[in-house]
């Protein structure tokens, strides 16, 4: 494990797929990390298990991203366990409702776009205070191809997800002055428990003629997240196969 960090950071849904993939690749590094969860407290305990297991440090923290107070919340948790700023901040929960649009409800609409940017832009505005103060920080939105091109039946996922690739390009600019990087990993087919019920078939549109790995995701946000990566802001990585190129 390298070197004691002078901050912690936070994955928002870690408690599985690419959260969990995400939480274990920082603590690697030597990041003490919060494990956000909405429900899943046995998942998310695992994945803390795991961490110290490997000589890391971790900590479970309930919290609905959707919910206006969630944000406050899980950094005063968090800068008080660790007694520290939070420096990285990894907006990855997401969840998706889809429909045809003639047949979208709004519940389903307000759901998503609840959970996947309206969530992600209160944990930023909250980031980035404690951020600049520092003059230091990482935030990394995890999108999706269908950010990028059109997928049929995910208009409500689609619109929250291009709505998060602009939100980190704008926080980018906003911030880029102070040593804050803002940037997105915009994963195409990744198996994981939201694929599950995905037909295969619909890997023959994927280049590379195979599904992604949370882990494949996980490195790319490291490396954003790495000083190497300090000249990288308002980017979005994809992590697709080749699927959007
Ligand atoms: P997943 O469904 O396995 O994990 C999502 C996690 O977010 C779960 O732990 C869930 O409990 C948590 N979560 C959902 N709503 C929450 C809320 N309101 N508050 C707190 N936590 C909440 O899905 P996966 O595949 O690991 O997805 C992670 C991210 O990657 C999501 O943002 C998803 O949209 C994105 N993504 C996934 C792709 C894939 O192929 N699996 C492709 C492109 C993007």
């Amino acid at each position: 494990m390298s070197a004691e960090r002078e901050g912690s950071a936070l994955v928002t849904g870690a408690s599985r797929g690419i959260g969990a993939a995400i939480a274990r690749a920082l603590a690697r590094d030597g990041w003490p990390v919060g494990i956000n969860y909405r429900a899943d407290i046995e998942g998310a305990e695992a994945v803390v298990s795991e961490i110290e297991r490997d000589g890391g440090r971790a900590l479970a923290l309930q919290a609905d991203v959707a919910d206006p107070g969630a944000a406050e919340q899980l950094f005063a948790a968090l800068e008080s366990a660790f007694e520290a700023p939070v420096l990285v901040l990894v907006n990855n929960a997401g969840i998706s409702r889809d429909d045809l649009t003639p047949s979208l409800g709004d519940e389903e609409w307000a759901a998503v776009i609840d959970t996947d940017l309206s969530g992600p832009f209160r944990l930023t505005r909250r980031a980035l205070k404690p951020m600049l103060r520092a003059r230091s920080g990482r935030i990394v939105n995890i999108a999706s191809v269908v950010g990028l091109r059109a997928n049929a039946g995910q208009a409500n996922y689609a619109a929250a997800k291009a709505g998060l690739i602009a939100l980190t390009k704008t926080a980018a600019i906003e911030v880029a002055r102070r040593g804050i990087t803002v940037n997105a990993v915009a994963p195409g087919w990744i198996d994981t428990d939201m694929t599950a019920g995905v037909s295969s078939e619909l890997l023959s549109a994927v280049p590379a003629r195979r599904a992604g790995t949370p882990e494949e995701v996980a490195a790319c946000v490291r490396f954003l997240v790495s000083d190497e990566a300090s000249y990288v802001t308002g980017a979005v990585l994809s992590v697709d196969g080749g699927l959007a190129a």
